[in-house]
């Protein structure tokens, strides 16, 4: 036997009790007549003591343990004279009698501890080592029980789980396939699934009725902090339901899981048209943490000779509560060149400030008089101390500059509290994108995403403007401004899936090859469903309070898709390639 305890078991009812325990050394205090060692597991940490009088022998071998030994330990469980109410353990210590050494350590690269001295990619190559600080640690446990409390409550109420194939053909979400060449198919290539989606709806075709699975997607996309080359979904399907049913569903599964983890009763979910998201908010993953709402101020911006305003399509605001005050020329300067940085791309800002005396402050003062911008102020709900912020420009750019704008003032004024959850649905997404650059239309969501049923009729016979207003069954939700999930109504009928790939600019021969078997599984008698996927690392992250994935990941990908610690991707050699037939085709 290792160990009778782990290492955070052990309480003030245990002393004189005797007890074996197995861990890593995290330190090694050595007081000359006394040694301590803190020793840590996944449970926690129990202080052991050694000392110098009652045995010099074992004293000394316990000096001469480095950090993260892994040893094992016999003792006596006694009080602690100065105890540490920090520690669950804190109250006790273990009086060692006899310790065996069961592995070595080389000196760790850096501190296994919650505040390491690590750098990023270090960490990442011996992740091994990360994975035991608590802060990784927890969360690799936390994400297991939400999985768990996932699985609980969907077969609960009648799902099945389902495992789908990993080499499949290309699905279109898009993003770019993960290829793999397949040997006994000479030239020829899996793709890695993007996600189950086609495999989802045939399984409804198959009357499964209700299908879950916690499933490694594969996406070749540019990553940032909550996007992985590989990721995990809940990813669920359901048949003979409404758009509600749907939502209703998956609100209640939302927030029985926070309820269950971390004892937190979610709000139920406001809904909200993608139009409005995209008008008072400039963006379609809203962050209501926050008011802060945009304002269309056109009507009281024009006509009054300033020709910027005068000229653009969309005049917009936001109050800024409290910034009057605190907000410098240089700081709105600094502000103004951080909205014209390329990625926001807006060209000017314009400020109107509320002095807490009643004054009146504005870069378009010559415009505008006092009475004119308190009403701009009276519009905006704006009170002494506040300052409006605005940007003009075309409608649909301006928005996006201003509900960037919004986050950052949000995050500058501290509104975004990670422990705060406001989460919503947002409704009815246009079916299609039209692109300008390629002269086509996009799938919004996917391409198997149904228009509404009022839009089905015009879908089927309407004209290319008429595409452009298509709404669609399909929602996102949404928490703290992170896209936490998508999903749609499917189209079940053949007719209608064949139309959708014409205006997604496929031949007829391009949408039976590629997808004839759904097509043709549709005539089998497809039942109505739809269906969602939530990001299941974003969910976790979120759910503690964190913008990064990575650490809910036990082995995740660095910013260029490496994995560091194994060294991947890497080449494969000659005789590898041949065999896939790759190496004539690498050489042409
Ligand atoms: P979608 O593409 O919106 O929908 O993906 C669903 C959710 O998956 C998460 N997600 C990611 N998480 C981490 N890294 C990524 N690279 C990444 N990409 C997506 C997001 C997103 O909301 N088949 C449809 C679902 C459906 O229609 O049922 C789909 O995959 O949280």
């Amino acid at each position: 036997m290792y160990r009778s305890q782990n290492c955070g078991e052990l309480r003030i009812d245990h002393v004189g009790q005797e007890v074996k325990l197995s861990g890593w050394v995290a330190s090694n205090r050595d007081l000359g007549g006394m040694t301590f060692i803190d020793l840590r597991d996944r449970y926690g940490i129990t202080q052991l003591v050694f000392n110098m009088d009652t045995d010099a022998g074992l004293c000394g071998e316990a000096r001469k343990l480095g950090r993260e030994y892994v040893i094992q330990i016999d003792g006596v469980v006694r009080e602690r004279s100065s105890k540490n109410p920090q520690r669950a353990t804190g109250e006790i210590e273990i009086e060692v009698t006899g310790l065996q050494v069961l592995n070595a350590s080389k000196i760790p690269p850096f501190l296994i501890e919650n505040d390491t001295d690590g750098g990023e990619e270090l960490r990442m190559k011996y992740r091994y080592l990360d994975l035991r600080r608590d802060a990784v640690q927890s969360n690799i446990i936390f994400r297991s029980q939400v999985a768990q409390a996932i699985r609980k409550n969907l077969s609960a109420v009648d799902f099945v789980e389902v495992e789908t194939p990993f080499l499949i053909k290309s699905t279109p979400e898009g993003a770019r396939d993960f290829v793999v060449p397949s040997r006994l198919n000479s030239g020829q290539f899996y793709a890695l699934p993007q996600s189950p989606q086609t495999f989802k709806q045939l399984l409804m075709v198959s009357g499964f009725d209700k299908y879950f699975q916690i499933v490694k997607c594969f996406r070749d996309e540019d990553l940032r902090a909550d996007r992985q080359p590989e990721f995990t979904q809940l990813d669920c399907e359901m048949s003979f339901v409404t758009q509600d049913q749907v939502l209703d569903t998956f609100e209640t599964l939302v927030r029985n899981i926070f309820r269950e983890i971390l004892d937190i009763e979610l709000p139920s979910f406001p809904r909200m048209q993608y139009d409005d998201a995209m008008k008072y908010y400039g963006i379609d993953k809203p962050d209501l943490r926050f008011d802060m709402k945009i304002h269309h101020i056109n009507d009281l911006a024009q006509g009054h000779g300033f020709a910027v305003f005068d000229n653009a399509e969309s005049v917009v605001g936001i109050c800024a509560k409290g910034c009057a005050v605190n907000y410098s020329n240089k700081d709105i300067k600094k502000l103004t060149e951080w909205v014209q940085r390329p990625q926001i791309g807006a060209k000017g800002l314009v400020y109107v400030k509320y002095g807490a005396d009643g004054s009146i402050k504005s870069s378009v003062g010559k415009f505008y008089d006092d009475d004119q911008l308190k009403t701009w102020g009276e519009h905006f709900g704006a009170e002494a101390g506040d300052m409006l912020l605005i940007l003009c420009g075309e409608e649909e750019s301006t928005l996006k500059q201003m509900g960037q704008l919004r986050l950052e003032m949000g995050d500058r004024l501290e509104l975004r509290d990670p422990s705060e959850f406001k989460p919503l649905w947002v409704l009815d997404f246009p079916l299609l994108e039209w692109d300008e650059e390629s002269s086509r239309f996009h799938a919004m969501h996917h391409p198997f995403t149904s228009p509404k049923k009022a839009d089905q009729e015009r879908m089927l016979n309407g004209d290319h403007e008429t595409m452009k207003a298509l709404r669609a069954d399909a929602y996102d939700m949404v928490i703290n401004g992170v896209e936490i999930g998508g999903g749609s109504i499917r189209i079940h009928d053949r007719e209608l899936q064949a139309k959708n790939f014409e205006l997604l600019g496929f031949t007829p021969e391009e949408a039976e090859d590629q997808f004839g078997f759904l097509m043709g599984a549709f005539e089998y008698g497809a039942p109505p469903h739809g269906g969602i996927a939530l990001g299941f690392d974003r969910l976790c992250a979120i759910m503690r309070g964190q913008n990064s994935i990575r650490d809910f990941i036990a082995f995740p990908k660095n910013n260029q898709g490496r994995d560091v610690m194994i060294d991947a991707p890497s080449p494969v050699d000659g005789e590898q390639l041949d065999e896939l037939s790759l190496s004539l085709n690498l050489k042409a």
